[in-house]
């Protein structure tokens, strides 16, 4: 059996939609009940609502598990004990494999929630237990908060600067390469940087994104401070700060780099383009 962790975000759902298409059951864990419908119908055979804080709970998620997608929620301030607990359920269970979403540019401190990956990373290194780390960039669908925006007053808004560099990727390519690594032998050992090869400012995601529209978008920065209280909206005070962080570094470093031949060879295709992801996003929300 497969088990995925933190199912019901955007990264679970879609990496469950990938193994129902291929006719592969997989079991589900997350914390809040009213997520068991989105997902059962993402695809999940199986459901197990629990705290991935708890190791009495994780190690209930991994019963009879062979293989686990471990996906932490997103700038938890539990990283490290949730992989510490993630961990010993694998070791218990005696799984096969266990595939870590962790993210690019680990090395880089100064990145949070990055270093926490990079730890957790090292511990499953030392418990021995077979792992893949999938290590992706920004995922394009990151605009589709703006989509209103874009769409309705042509401004694309972040709060650092226009000008930075992102990597980036589609996160179907992150749940094609993920549902293969689950599947498939001989991925266990490697840590794999999953990135397009596209590394664009905004002003050019901008200029891309009114091209496939046909009308002009421009992109704007604001500042931290003015994104702090709609942040808060939905983030707790850690959550608030860690992002904070992550645009100051932005801001001043950009997140560039990583080599798409990576992808290419797991994906045995060209990764999407964003070109390519703008077009499909605006065809399936009737903009073009
Ligand atoms: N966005 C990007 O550009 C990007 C790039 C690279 C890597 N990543 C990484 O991708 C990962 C996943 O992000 P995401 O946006 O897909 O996920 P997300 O929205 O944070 O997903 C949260 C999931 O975890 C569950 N969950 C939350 N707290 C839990 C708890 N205490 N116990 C058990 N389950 C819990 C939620 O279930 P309930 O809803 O039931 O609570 C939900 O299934 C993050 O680690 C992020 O750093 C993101």
């Amino acid at each position: 059996m497969i088990v995925i962790l933190g199912a019901a975000g955007q990264t679970g759902t879609a990496a469950l939609r990938r193994l129902k298409a291929m006719g592969v059951p997989a079991r589900a864990m997350v914390s809040r009940a009213e997520s068991e419908d989105k997902v059962r119908s993402a695809g999940a055979s199986e459901v197990v609502i629990g705290n991935l804080r708890s190791a009495a709970d994780v190690r209930r998620a991994l019963a009879g598990a062979s293989r686990v997608y471990h996906i932490c929620p997103v700038m938890s301030d539990a990283e490290i004990p949730i992989g510490q607990n993630v961990i010993a359920a694998a070791r218990a269970e005696r799984v096969d494999h266990l595939v870590f979403h962790s993210l690019i540019h680990a090395q880089v401190d100064a990145l949070l929630h990055h270093r926490d990956k990079r730890v957790v990373e090292g511990l499953i290194i030392e418990s021995l237990v077979p792992y893949t780390f999938l290590q992706p960039t920004m995922y394009m669908q990151n605009m589709l908060w703006e989509w209103d925006n874009i769409t309705g007053r042509g401004v694309y808004r972040a709060p650092y600067s226009a000008a930075a560099r992102m990597s980036l990727i589609d996160l179907e390519d992150i749940s094609a390469v993920a549902a293969k690594v689950l599947t498939e032998p001989g991925w266990d050992g490697g840590g794999f940087e999953l990135c397009s090869g596209d590394n664009l400012t905004r002003e050019e995601m901008a200029a891309t994104i009114g091209q496939v529209l046909g009308k002009p978008v421009r992109a704007e920065a604001y500042s931290i401070d003015e994104w702090r209280p709609i942040g808060a909206k939905t983030r707790t005070p850690f959550q608030v700060e860690r992002v904070a962080t992550m645009y100051a570094h932005y801001d001043k470093h950009g997140l560039a780099g990583g080599n798409a031949r990576v992808l290419a060879m797991m994906l045995g295709r060209t990764p999407t383009t964003y070109r390519e992801f703008v077009a499909r996003v605006a065809r399936e929300r009737g903009a073009i």
